[in-house]
């Protein structure tokens, strides 16, 4: 069952999508809409709009739209009912118990819970007695035990059963600790915490809540088990979309954020100070964090550990970064060590330095490069300048180039015109696998319409007159008379098209407003953004009427057309049956 529509319009009316929208995207008047940069994809030109008219938001740039009921779902990491019921509550309105299905949503609300107990009881535990093992390691690492309390770092005993038997004891199913992924479940059908005897770190998202835990081992545990034990995805939970340490770093990221490689590290460089220091976890940084980040900031330093793989991971962040528009620089750590290390042992002064002297992306791999060859030797020289301008082919700004195209023809002796001739052959090279690569991994693709309905293909002229007599309606609701008797939706040719008209057809014919978010709960997002298109499209605006004449005039053309082939492909008896049904209809309708 669903929210009562008079309860969604009234949400609706009292959260205007201009107030929802602005406190995450900063909007610029353009006429009568409003412009900024889109929050769910990197962009550096502004193709996020939203139109004040009808309550809706469109990104020509990666084709995601919707209402104030979609933007709160993408924005917050929410699922409908939840983004209803955050809107709601916002501006005071009570929706009745009961009135919609929301197992689901009750169902996070329980794995929250959970995981706020368990953040609790772990964390009780390590300021126990009991848990003095796993403090002395802690506080043996440096960590002060504000510290510990600010993150609300724990230890789970060494126990099988500990955690199972007090969740129990707070009334919650063990169904439901499966589901938060605090406990697991054995072939055999027998249960067992997750975490036994490892040093607990909550994973908070940016509202508060306890959405994850990992676990690190300790080291003198010689269990057959990884370093770290990490909570797989739930439904609070997607590891790619969210960074440790992001729920304080958010309030501290004006200048920058630093992106490091392990929890201990966020911990560390926040007791030091550093409280805009996040970490991905335990994965490769993904476009999902890139684009979080890229809310938030406008700079990332990559603080990540001297190695080979820490070398693999800058290169990858720097892939993902780049058509963000978020300005990236590298911090090299000396000896290899891991910011954690790096700061115990020289302060914080000095990461402090560290950070100040954090070169452009382009200066790491140049001074990467040059590690790797002996530049004293003619040889090695060639070497390094081939990669070198490998590396700087892949700079988008020309000045950045032509600096650094210079600083090398000085210092090396080699002719700048030489250098830059490879330069522009490379970057030819480049330009079509990277504008593909580009397209697919890093900016999320648009919304592809053939997609959402696929017989677009097959119709393609019956699909077009279908979405303009749809954006008409949705523009001009009192355009319906012109419809109502020519064009019932059973003309309508492609399914897709066909579903929404009827939606709309019945609506206006019952005598009620149309309302996009009416669509919200029908559509998913995709098709959802797809309507938001069409009833903002702006080209039929200065002669609808003639315009929905036409439409209709086509999709009737395309009827008989279809009908026609339809026909061509039938067997003779069929043939002679459909003309014998023909008939029939025409003297049906005479009399
Ligand atoms: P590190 O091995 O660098 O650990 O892994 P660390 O965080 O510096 O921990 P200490 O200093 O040895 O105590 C970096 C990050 O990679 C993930 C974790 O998120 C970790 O913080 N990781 C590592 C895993 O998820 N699983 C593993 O088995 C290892
Ligand atoms: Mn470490």
């Amino acid at each position: 069952m669903a929210i009562p529509e008079e309860i969604i319009n009234e949400i609706k009316y009292k959260n205007d999508i201009e107030q929802v929208i602005s406190p995450y995207v900063t909007l610029k008047r353009r006429g009568k809409n409003l412009v900024g940069l889109c929050p769910f994809h990197g962009e550096k030109t502004p193709s996020f709009t939203v139109y004040p008219e009808n309550g809706s938001f469109y990104c020509f740039g990666c084709g995601v739209g919707g209402d104030v009921f979609t933007f709160t779902k993408l924005i917050e990491n929410l699922d409908y009912i939840e983004a209803i019921k955050l809107l709601a509550e916002k501006s005071g309105i009570a929706i009745p118990e009961n009135g919609y299905d929301d197992s689901y949503s009750k169902l996070k609300e329980r794995i929250y819970e959970i995981n706020r107990e368990t953040a609790r009881f772990y964390h009780e535990y390590l300021m126990s007695p009991d848990g003095k093992w796993a403090l002395d390691y802690l506080v043996d690492r440096g960590l002060s035990v504000s510290t510990i309390k600010h993150f609300g770092l724990g230890a789970a005993p060494n126990s099988w059963d500990s955690l199972i038997n007090h969740l129990k004891s707070k009334g919650f199913s063990v169904d439901d600790m499966v589901s938060a992924n605090v406990v697991g479940k054995t072939s055999r059908g027998t249960y067992y915490d997750r975490f036994k005897r490892r040093i607990m770190f909550p994973v908070i998202n940016i509202r508060g809540k306890v959405i994850a835990f990992s676990g690190r081992k300790m080291p003198d545990d010689t269990s057959d088990t990884g370093k770290y034990v990490n909570t797989s995805d739930t439904p609070v939970y997607k590891k790619s979309e969210n960074l440790f340490g992001m729920n304080f770093a958010k309030n501290h990221c004006d200048e920058r954020i630093i992106l490091v490689e392990g929890n201990m590290d966020v911990v560390s460089l926040h007791q030091a100070g550093f409280q805009n220091a996040v970490a991905a976890l335990g994965t490769s940084f993904t476009t999902e964090q890139a684009n979080m980040i890229f809310r938030y900031t406008k700079e990332i330093v990559l603080a990540l550990d001297a190695d080979a793989a820490g070398q693999k991971a800058v290169k990858r962040a720097g892939e993902i970064l780049k058509n963000t528009g978020i300005e990236v620089r590298v911090i090299v750590i000396p000896d290899g060590k891991d910011p954690d290390e790096y700061i115990k042992k020289n302060g914080k002064d000095r990461f402090d330095a560290l950070l100040n002297g954090a070169v452009s992306e382009i200066e790491y791999k140049l001074l990467t490069a040059v590690k790797d060859v002996d530049v004293e030797s003619d040889d090695g020289k060639v070497q390094y300048l081939n990669k070198a301008v490998e590396i700087i082919a892949n700079e988008k700004d020309i000045i950045t180039r032509d600096l650094y195209l210079s600083r090398l023809s000085d210092k090396y002796g080699v002719s700048k015109n030489a250098l830059k001739t490879r330069v522009d052959e490379i970057m030819k090279k480049n330009e079509r696998t990277v504008k593909k690569k580009e397209i697919s991994e890093i900016i999320r693709p648009k919304f592809d319409s053939s997609d959402i309905n696929p017989e677009r293909f097959k119709y393609p002229t019956a699909a077009a007159a279908e979405e303009l007599v749809i954006t008409i309606l949705l523009q001009h609701p009192d355009f319906f008379l012109q419809v109502k008797e020519d064009l019932p939706p059973e003309k309508f040719i492609t399914v897709f098209n066909k579903r929404i008209y009827t939606e709309i057809y019945n609506c206006l014919y019952g005598d009620n407003d149309i309302n996009l978010s009416y669509f919200g709960e029908l559509l998913d997002t995709k098709e959802f953004s797809f309507l938001v298109s069409l009833a903002n499209n702006e080209k039929v605006r200065k002669s609808p009427l003639i315009v929905l004449k036409d439409s209709i005039s086509v999709i009737l053309a395309e009827n008989d057309r279809k009908n026609m082939s339809d026909v061509s492909s039938l067997s003779n008896e069929d043939w002679a049956a459909n003309i014998q049904k023909m008939i029939e209809n025409k003297q049906k309708g005479k009399q």
